[in-house]
């Protein structure tokens, strides 16, 4: 189904849930990050794309032209009430709609209070499968939010506001390349993110003999737990150590020589880092000169370093990346990783896209076979970024 015909088809849904059409919709895609994990918060590099999965939101002015809001969702979540006359808080940890609400503090906290609105929405983003399902509710949010304001944002503001809200709202200490990637997606493109001076490229993936397949482990990833937040904590200790302001700053040689004064544990967190933002920048430069199988053996090398070093793969994930490996280039695939934040979610494979449908139906039965859990896969271009559908 095309965006536009989404757009329709929630415009529909809201008709339905509310009695009277929406007056703007907006959507927001996921996102694959094609290399660069756990760099972001280390001021690094990182590789995302938007992927042609969105969230949607329609709404229309409150029928009672009140500072009610009222959220429905489409996926059986129960609906929330908030009254913009009052102050706004996070809802309890784990509530659904915090992301749009912090969103929505974002906007108030900056002088432009929406008046009350009702609002239906609705995903083709997986929900809790690494795709970042998290920042195209907030990002559609935020979209929704400027033209239904008139407070157009810069896309690095409207980026940060975004993970302001999952900070706050959420209680998840992401880092801004969710955001950025779903501000900033371009049809065909791969965003080359520098998370220190926020500087973009957008490099062209328009190679018709190549696709990404997203394999979907189906165990679902939990970031809001403890593990992320251990991540950064052992990140900023190395950096302590090492006398440098982030891991950015630092290099494999340096590492080295402080390597007896770090715990163990320390030394390969920041090994992980270190060499991910070196990898991700010479995948970019791979992807410019459509450099295919140099970039396939970054992806695996990044896998590994997430395994072994980073500690944030698990068995299933693993499993897909090494059924990828024994396909091989012959085969079609060039490389596999995880991508996101790990312990479940998704991998990302660069396959030839003459074999995608044999190479997808091997993963999903040896997968299946293997881990007895039925996989989900697809592949998708470079998408958009986000986009007001009408009303704009
Ligand atoms: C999650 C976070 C991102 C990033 C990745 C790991 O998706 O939201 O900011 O840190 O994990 O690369």
């Amino acid at each position: 189904m095309s965006l536009q015909e989404l757009g329709k088809s929630v415009t529909e849904q809201f008709t339905k849930s509310f009695g009277r059409p929406p007056r703007w919709v907006a959507a927001a895609p996921g996102r694959v990050n094609v290399i660069g994990e756990h760099t972001d918060y280390n001021d690094g590099f990182v590789f995302p794309m938007a992927i042609d999965r969105y969230t949607v939101i329609a709404a229309a002015p409150a029928a009672d032209g009140s500072k009610r809001v009222e959220l429905r969702s489409t996926h059986g979540d129960s609906p929330a009430t908030l009254d913009l006359g009052q102050a706004l808080k996070p809802a309890k940890k784990g509530t659904w709609y915090n992301y749009p609400l912090g969103v929505i503090a974002g906007f108030v906290a900056r002088g432009a209070s929406p008046a009350g609105f009702d609002a239906l929405i609705h995903s083709t983003v997986p929900l809790g499968g690494g795709l970042s399902s998290s920042a195209a509710l907030e990002v559609s949010t935020a979209t929704l939010l400027e033209t239904m304001t008139g407070k157009k944002l810069d896309p690095v503001e409207k980026a940060l506001l975004c993970q302001k809200a999952e900070h706050d709202y959420a209680g998840m200490p992401c880092g801004i390349m969710d955001q950025f990637i779903s501000v900033m997606g371009k049809q065909d493109h791969i965003l080359l993110l520098d998370c220190r001076s926020r500087q973009t490229e957008l490099i062209p993936m328009t190679d018709a003999g190549v696709e990404l397949l997203i394999t979907n482990t189906n165990v679902k990833h939990e970031l809001t737990g403890g593990e992320y937040a251990k991540r950064r904590a052992q990140c900023e200790e190395a950096a302590r150590i090492l006398g440098v302001a982030s891991l950015r700053d630092a290099d494999a040689e340096r590492l080295e020589r402080v390597r007896s004064r770090m715990d163990p544990v320390v030394y390969r967190r920041a090994r992980h880092v270190i060499s991910e933002i070196e990898r991700t920048v010479h995948a970019a430069e791979g992807v410019r000169a459509s450099n295919w199988p140099t970039v396939g053996q970054l992806m695996y090398a990044s896998h590994a370093s997430l395994r072994d070093d980073y500690d944030v793969s698990c068995p299933e994930l693993d499993t897909v990346v090494d059924i990828a490996l024994s396909i091989g280039p012959r085969g079609g695939v060039h490389g596999c990783r995880m991508t996101g934040g790990g312990f479940g979610g998704c991998t990302v494979a660069l396959v030839d896209a003459g074999k995608v449908a044999a190479i997808s139906e091997r993963i999903a039965a040896e997968y299946e076979q293997r881990t007895k859990i039925k996989p989900t896969l697809f592949v998708s271009r470079p998408a958009a970024g986000a986009t007001v559908l009408s009303g704009g």
